[in-house]
């Protein structure tokens, strides 16, 4: 757990419930507790055994007797049950006594959530409280404003999650065009796995796909990595392999590629006069997926203007909904599960 500082007493929660890590924080409080978005149950029950870090320990362990749950899916809740039991656990730690007096819960939710997806979300939080208020806020919106000062002027964001992408043109606080698509950290990881399979007929898993994306990116510069995975054709042999970054870098362009394109679709969706002032300004890249190596340069060669990550780009989307929590920012009749 680690402890900030805000600089200006708020009071609620901001919670950053996202499909690899989960955020939040308390500014009043000066407390900031992130974990991974996983839980343990029991296998075949409904008693979780242990949510985010511990329950990543114990899926190292392998142990038998426990089904590992990635309670979030492409950014919307999966296993309500399972999401349940994380959101409480970590906002009891974040906010404790704080829950009482019935807080403001200001969560990011993706654009592209359904109806019926966003009153999912909306559940899950209500139930770490009795009568909390839920807000729900566009993840997009918020990153834009975790960015830092944008002014009035508009500005473009590109929040790069583990399930969603989320890419919005902001002003003066609101979102003039947004588009949001499946594809992130996770899709990556997928591609890159795809690729090991069907070069070296080697099946590796998620952290060492992701191993291979976070080391290689776009660039696929430097030595061949080993990886160790099973052997697709004589299933439970294990087989170790060196592999090419340009294999790895090869794989991401198709995902990358799909990012630019609804980076185009959306620059498409505004009018020419604004786009030609966003574009000028550059693009702010956050989230976890933004610090692929080459990715920047990618944005910069396809789509001829400036990229730039934004400063911590994990906690972005979270800075972002803790400025909603600024009384100025919230409506006093503002109902629960109304995404700005
Ligand atoms: N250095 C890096 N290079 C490439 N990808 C990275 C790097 N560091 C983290 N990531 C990726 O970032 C993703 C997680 O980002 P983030 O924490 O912003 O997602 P999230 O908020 O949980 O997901 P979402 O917002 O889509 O629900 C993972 O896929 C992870 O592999
Ligand atoms: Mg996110």
């Amino acid at each position: 757990m680690l402890t900030i500082r805000p600089s200006s007493p708020r009071s609620g929660v901001a919670l950053d419930l996202g499909t690899v890590g989960t955020l939040v924080s308390v500014p009043s409080r000066g407390t900031l507790i992130e974990e991974p978005t996983v839980v343990a149950r029991r296998r075949g029950t409904d008693h979780v055994v242990a949510v985010g870090s511990d329950a990543e320990a114990l899926a190292a362990c392998g142990a038998d007797d426990l089904d590992i749950v990635h309670p979030l899916g492409s950014g919307v809740v999966s296993d309500p049950d399972a999401a349940t039991a994380l959101v409480a656990e970590v906002v009891r730690r974040a906010a404790g006594s704080l829950l009482f007096a019935r807080p403001t819960l200001v969560v990011g939710v993706p654009d592209g959530a359904t109806d019926v997806e966003r009153h999912a979300l909306a559940e899950v939080v209500r139930s770490t409280s009795r009568h909390p208020r839920v807000s729900l806020v566009s993840e997009a919106l918020a990153a834009a404003l975790g960015a830092g000062p944008g002014g009035a002027e508009a500005s473009v964001i590109v929040d790069i999650g583990g399930g969603t992408t989320e890419l919005a043109v902001v002003a003066g606080g609101h979102r003039t065009a947004h588009r949001s698509i499946r594809v992130a950290g996770n899709a990556m990881d997928e591609a890159v796995a795809r690729a090991v399979r069907s070069e070296h007929g080697l099946v590796i898993g998620a952290r060492t796909a992701e191993t291979l994306k976070v080391s290689s990116g776009l660039v696929g510069g430097g030595p061949s990595m080993t990886v160790t995975g099973r052997d697709a054709r004589r299933w439970g042999w294990l087989r170790s392999e060196p592999v090419e970054p340009a294999l790895v870098a090869e794989a991401l362009g198709r995902p990358a590629a799909a990012i630019l394109r609804a980076f185009e679709d959306l620059i498409a969706d505004v009018p020419p006069d604004l786009a030609e002032a966003v574009v000028t300004r550059g693009v702010r890249l956050a989230g976890g997926g933004s610090q692929l190596l080459g990715l920047a340069d990618r944005f910069c060669q396809t789509t001829c203007c400036a990229a730039k990550v934004v400063d911590d780009p994990v906690r972005c989307v979270l800075r972002g909904l803790e400025r909603c929590l600024r009384p100025d920012r919230l409506r006093p009749s503002q109902p629960a599960d109304t995404a700005a």
